[in-house]
């Protein structure tokens, strides 16, 4: 089971990293082979039908293109910016939508943001499933909102409310176990032979969602 995580803020210091960080601790416990990126390997510019017509998709792009073919499910950490989609996050999955066949289709992706506000970034959570959703990924009904960010971690980067920690340790684990029974019938390239038959009537109906984009070439 391979799992890509990154944090989609370019901060050193990024709160969402740290919370991605420790989730990507309890995957590997639970025997997932981890990726964690930092989104600074995925800078892009700012999405241009011009540009995606006469040279495709950008260095940063097709890096992460690449890192989320490779894995089976997504760790996201997502800010909240504005009540909504953070715009860097927004932009990366525009321009990876563009890739055919859809890079997202059938990976299991699970949630997390951290935020100083009292909310968590949960606003944005909402926001963020819908391109994702749309894109073919199976967003995991429940996401982990870290309210009051700043001081939820202590020196050593854990979570200092044991209830908090607990409720990570429990999703993660669940996501990890669901994302590894539904890879072999969504996730192409994860289909096994007594799979095949069931992925073949599967995934078809996930591209549909991204046949709504269509890309211009
Ligand atoms: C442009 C911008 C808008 C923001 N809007 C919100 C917001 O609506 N809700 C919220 O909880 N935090 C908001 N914040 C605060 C971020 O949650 C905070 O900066 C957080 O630390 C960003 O994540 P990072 O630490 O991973 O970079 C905003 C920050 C920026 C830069």
């Amino acid at each position: 089971m391979r799992l890509l995580a990154f944090a989609a803020s370019m901060r050193k210091e990024s709160l969402n990293h740290k919370l991605v960080a420790l989730a990507c601790e309890i995957a590997r416990r639970e025997g997932a082979d981890v990726d964690l990126a930092r989104f600074s390997e995925f800078a892009m510019p700012v999405y241009d039908g011009d540009v995606d017509r006469a040279s495709g998709l950008p260095a940063g792009a097709l890096e992460l293109k690449r890192r989320v073919e490779a894995a089976h499910a997504i760790l996201l950490a997502a800010p909240e910016y504005n009540y909504s989609i953070a715009g860097p996050l927004k932009n990366a999955l525009d321009w990876v939508s563009r890739a055919r066949p859809m890079p997202w289709r059938g990976r299991s992706v699970y949630l997390l943001a951290a935020s100083p506000s009292p909310m968590g970034g949960v606003r944005g959570l909402w926001q963020t499933r819908i391109p994702l959703e749309g894109c073919g990924a199976l967003v995991f009904p429940d996401m982990f909102a870290l309210a009051h960010a700043s001081e939820a971690f202590d020196a050593d980067g854990r979570l200092r409310d044991p209830a908090l920690a607990a409720r990570l340790d429990r999703e993660i684990a669940a996501f990890v176990r669901l994302a590894e029974a539904v890879a072999p019938f969504c996730c192409t390239g994860a289909a096994t032979r007594e799979t095949k038959a069931r992925q073949e009537q599967i995934v078809p109906a996930l591209e549909e969602e991204s046949e709504v984009q269509p890309p211009s070439r």
